[in-house]
């Protein structure tokens, strides 16, 4: 099928396997482009928590991907010049290693498609609500990724019916990200006028994620009453599966947290605190078993989720649905 997202992506099948912080390897990646979708980079994923070099990891899930294209993942939030220097660096060698397509996050994503659009890349910007998307428009980018409430990462605020009447004005592609798990949810979403789907949870429950067996067993049991948005990871909600840890724990950010984030200043302090405490965490998580004290991400689309599978089954699956 044919829409303006497999133009812009040059893919086969208007899907995306979305960037996964801690559960992007570049196997899952490479498999998902290779089936005709496409997987993308989450970069901190593939050195800090998979252990690759930047380049080799590229070309490792480029060689699965077999020819196919792979996109990348761009968070430009953090102001610091430090993490700034090394998302150009890391961008300049995505673009030498042939990647074009490229999702921002957060921030505001001119530079990047100032630098993308220089050698034909498209840029299409992560965003929840008008406000934002309005941003990224001002910016240049050739499309949007409409984040839902039904999302997992950080979930939107708005429904997927929402969005799209409130994003249609913008004019450029729109893309559903949130509370996909089936071929006929998919459809829905093609149906609604949306131009393709991002899909993060359904593609932790396959083969090729290194994700421990017992985090995809957790999302194929699981149903969207147990998904929970929780302050205590990043400072602000992420979705995660009720599991006994996360009860026993509560959702609301300590009042320490709580006061820092409330300050101008000590906001950014905080942030910083929490977006490395997180990432240790999640890193550590991802390899264990039920019961130890597991944070696990997952969207609603767990309702939809009966089974691990082959990453690149679901695509055709998918695709079947068309
Ligand atoms: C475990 C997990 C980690 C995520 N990490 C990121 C990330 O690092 N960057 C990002 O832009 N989106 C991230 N997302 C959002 C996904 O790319 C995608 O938009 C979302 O999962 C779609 O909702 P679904 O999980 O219901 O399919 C993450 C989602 C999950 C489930």
């Amino acid at each position: 099928m044919e829409s303006k997202l497999t133009q812009d992506a040059h893919i086969d099948i208007p899907l995306i396997c979305g960037a996964m912080y801690p559960c992007s390897n570049p196997e899952l990646v490479g498999a998902v482009s290779a089936a005709g979708a496409i997987g993308i980079i989450q970069p901190i994923s593939l050195t800090f928590v998979h252990g690759h070099d930047y380049r080799e990891g590229l070309r490792l899930a480029k060689q699965v991907a077999n020819g196919k294209p792979i996109g990348f993942n761009a968070l430009i939030e953090q102001s610091n010049k430090f993490y700034r220097e090394r998302m150009e660096q890391w961008i300049e060698i995505a673009l030498e290693e042939g990647i074009r397509f490229f999702i921002t996050s957060l921030g505001n994503p001119r530079w990047v498609v100032d630098r993308v659009a220089q050698v034909g890349g498209r840029v299409y910007h992560d965003v929840t609500e008008a406000k934002w998307a309005r941003k990224g428009i001002d910016a240049g980018v050739h499309g949007l990724i409409a984040v839902n409430n039904r999302a997992g990462g950080h979930a939107g605020s708005r429904s997927a019916e929402q969005l799209i009447d409130e994003l249609r004005p913008f004019g450029v592609p729109l893309v559903c990200a949130g509370g996909i798990g089936t071929p006929e949810q998919f459809r829905s979403a093609i149906d609604m006028g949306y131009a393709g789907a991002q899909l993060g949870t359904r593609f932790i429950a396959t083969a090729e994620c290194s994700a421990h067996p017992d985090y995809k067993h957790a999302i194929v049991s699981a149903t969207s009453s147990d998904i929970v948005l929780t302050e205590r990871l990043t400072g602000v909600p992420v979705a995660v599966i009720n599991n006994n840890y996360v009860k026993r724990l509560g959702t609301r950010a300590g009042p320490i947290a709580r006061w820092m984030l409330r300050g101008r200043k000590t906001k950014h302090w905080m942030r910083t605190i929490y977006a490395v405490r997180s990432a240790y965490r999640l890193k550590k998580d991802l390899y264990k078993g039920a019961g130890a004290e597991e944070y696990w991400q997952a969207g609603k689309s767990v309702d939809g989720i009966h089974g691990v599978e082959p990453a690149g089954e679901i695509v055709r699956k998918f695709s079947a649905a068309l």
